[in-house]
């Protein structure tokens, strides 16, 4: 005969159990796309692509549309983690173009020299990247004009530039 006491183990295992499914599955359960739209406002994409990705003239130079690009996913990863040379379009990856690193385009800064693109703010894990890159396909490229939906789905319904957006959009005044 197993004495009830025995079963005691069994339990604390269990509830233990149902706590880690409980705390684990709403990270897990986070699309990531979502995550990406933290990062890309974390890592600041928004600042020189702005909220829509349009880009256009910001503290960082001339950022290009992403709506408009054609780039692949591979290709947006590359960019992304590192960077363009000779662009303002800073580099993602902590150990891009340091010391032997040739991991970005089989250059590193001292091969590159002025060359080398600027060092991001917030560096990012590949997995962050992919996140980023997630969100910029699903919500961003290919999307054409940004539209008063956009804007909600970015700043939510409150948001005076939606409300100024709508106004405009009403006017047929295009943003
Ligand atoms: C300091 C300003 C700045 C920041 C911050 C920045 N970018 Fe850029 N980005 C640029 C500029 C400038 C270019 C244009 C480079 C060129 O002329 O080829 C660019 C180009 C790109 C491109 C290439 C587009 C194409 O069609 O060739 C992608 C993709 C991109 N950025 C994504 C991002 C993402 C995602 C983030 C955030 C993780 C980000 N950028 C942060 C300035 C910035």
């Amino acid at each position: 005969m197993v004495s009830p006491l025995n079963n005691v183990p069994m339990r604390l295992w269990l509830v233990l159990s149902l706590c880690v499914v409980l705390v684990a599955s709403p990270i897990h359960a986070e699309p990531s796309a979502s995550r990406g739209k933290s990062i890309y406002m974390k890592a600041n994409c928004v600042g020189c692509h702005k909220w829509h990705g349009g880009g256009g003239g910001s503290y960082g130079g001339v950022a290009l549309s992403l709506r408009a690009t054609a780039l692949s996913r591979e290709a947006l990863i590359l960019v992304i983690r590192c960077g363009r040379p000779a662009t303002n379009m800073p580099y993602h990856y902590r150990k891009a173009y340091k010391d032997d690193n040739r991991e970005c385009y089989g250059s590193n800064s001292a091969s590159l020299g002025d060359a080398t693109p600027p060092r991001a703010h917030h560096f990012l894990s590949d997995r962050d990247v992919a996140a980023v890159v997630d969100y910029v396909q699903s919500d961003i490229q290919g999307r054409g004009t940004p539209s008063y939906d956009d804007c909600v789905a970015f700043w939510g319904v409150d948001a005076r530039r939606c409300k100024l957006m709508a106004q405009a959009e009403s006017n047929g005044e295009k943003q």
